[in-house]
């Protein structure tokens, strides 16, 4: 048994001067105030669950000139992030069970942290012979190519018909206009109403997640019963920073206001978890004509986050209960807390040790960041089950990511 010893974070009692004892499987065997281990460890950092991101675009198959498992996968692991959650908006879609096995062939063979699969759902999806067998990380739902009714019946469709949750993007399809853009606010503009009147008429169900959360008026209908996500970037920017088209994002980027009304969620457990929607796109395309949208983030969203608990904006027991504890709660996985039986997934942190964000030292193809030069606190070690897979923004390993879903067909 390897042993950890610090001031370990343990959930309803907060950091504790503990020993974590790991087992040669890489799963937490014990955490008690003494433990002998073969090797042993003594760290002044603290000891944290490490992160689980619900929502990264890794882009593989299909675009690897904007990511593939290896490079999405070292930037979740240098930014503290051992699980992912990979959306099923790639090409081909994760919408057969060919495509989700190939998927999950293509991130056990190159991925450094573990991973699930979202698995895009369409009207008429539970009606599939296969439907019953599958047995994604969660049903991920766009407005994109279908009309209200049929949204609002396929999410009612996967609710009837399957435990697993629920992901919406949501902005309601027809109050989205594809108007082209001048400025990021024509964006903003051209999106003002679509997350209002989506949440609206959704169900309200404890199977309905909500991703990427973005404004006020979006939070305020927020069915009672449904889990949300809330992004750094819908926290931290807005239309008054000093940034460009590149910062276009589906929800858009908002007001002030927004953010704070965003953060507030956070700060009191309306909105539970924190993810990136790390949306890798090149600055070739960014800068072009028409935009994609997306904000690349795996690897920036808890150092940012570490940094605003630095600077007292936000306290650790709610960013561990929504950086960990609340997405494996949510996904219904082992995960998030340092107890015995869970995967020993950890990372250390010295909230003294500020740096600047730096491109350079970033992992994802997309090669920009709206967050260069802005404080952050890196994880010292990042621990995947009991292995060191990063240190300061630095990877030690580069495969090892095992399927926290795997298909059962
Ligand atoms: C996502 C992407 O690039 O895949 N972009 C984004 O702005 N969030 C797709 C999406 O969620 O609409
Ligand atoms: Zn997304």
């Amino acid at each position: 048994m390897k042993v950890l010893e610090g001031k370990v974070w343990i959930t309803g009692q907060g950091l504790t001067n503990a020993c974590v004892g790991i087992n040669d499987d890489g799963y937490i065997g014990a955490v008690k105030k003494i433990l002998k281990g073969d090797v042993h460890t003594t760290t002044t950092d603290i000891i944290l669950p490490a992160a689980t991101d619900m929502h990264v675009h890794f882009r593989d198959p299909g675009n690897p000139e904007k990511e593939v498992w290896a490079s999405g996968s070292a930037a979740a692991a240098c930014g503290g992030v051992t699980a992912v959650i990979d959306m099923p908006n790639t090409i081909p879609p994760t919408n057969s069970p060919s495509h989700f096995e190939e998927k999950n062939n293509r991130a056990s063979s190159n991925s450094v942290v573990d991973f699930g699969l979202g698995f895009y759902a369409y009207p008429g999806i539970s009606k599939e012979s296969w439907f019953k067998n599958m047995s994604p990380a969660f049903w991920k739902l766009y407005p994109y190519k279908f009309n209200w009714p049929e949204y609002q019946s396929t999410v009612n469709e996967i609710i009837a018909n399957s435990p697993r949750p629920i992901v919406i993007h949501g902005e309601h399809p027809d109050y989205i206009s594809y108007e082209s853009l001048s400025s990021l606010s024509d964006h903003t503009e051209n999106r003002s109403k679509a997350e209002k009147l989506c949440l609206e008429g959704m169900p309200n169900s404890s199977s309905l997640h909500v991703a990427h959360l973005s404004s006020q008026e979006g939070l305020d209908v927020l069915p009672s019963q449904a889990s949300s996500e809330v992004c750094p970037h819908h926290l931290l920017l807005n239309l008054s920073c000093k940034v460009g088209i590149e910062c276009k994002v589906d929800p858009p980027l908002r007001e002030r206001n927004d953010n704070y009304a965003l953060y507030d969620a956070l700060r009191n457990g309306k909105i539970d978890i924190l993810a990136s929607d790390h949306a890798p796109h090149l600055m070739s395309e960014k800068s072009s004509a028409k935009p994609p949208s997306g904000i690349p983030g795996v690897e920036t969203m808890i150092p940012l986050m570490l940094n605003e608990v630095a600077e007292d904006r936000l306290s650790l027991e709610r960013l561990v209960s929504a950086m960990s504890e609340k997405p494996a709660e949510r996904l219904g996985i082992q995960r998030g807390k340092l107890i015995p039986g869970n995967p020993a997934d950890i990372i250390t942190v010295d909230l003294k040790n500020k740096t600047k964000i730096s491109l350079e030292n970033l992992h994802s193809k997309a090669n920009w960041t709206p967050f260069e030069n802005w404080d952050a606190i890196f994880p010292s070690r990042v621990i995947r089950r009991g292995q060191l897979i990063a240190t300061d923004g630095v990877l030690q390993e580069k495969k090892g990511g095992t399927s926290i879903f795997p298909p059962t067909l």
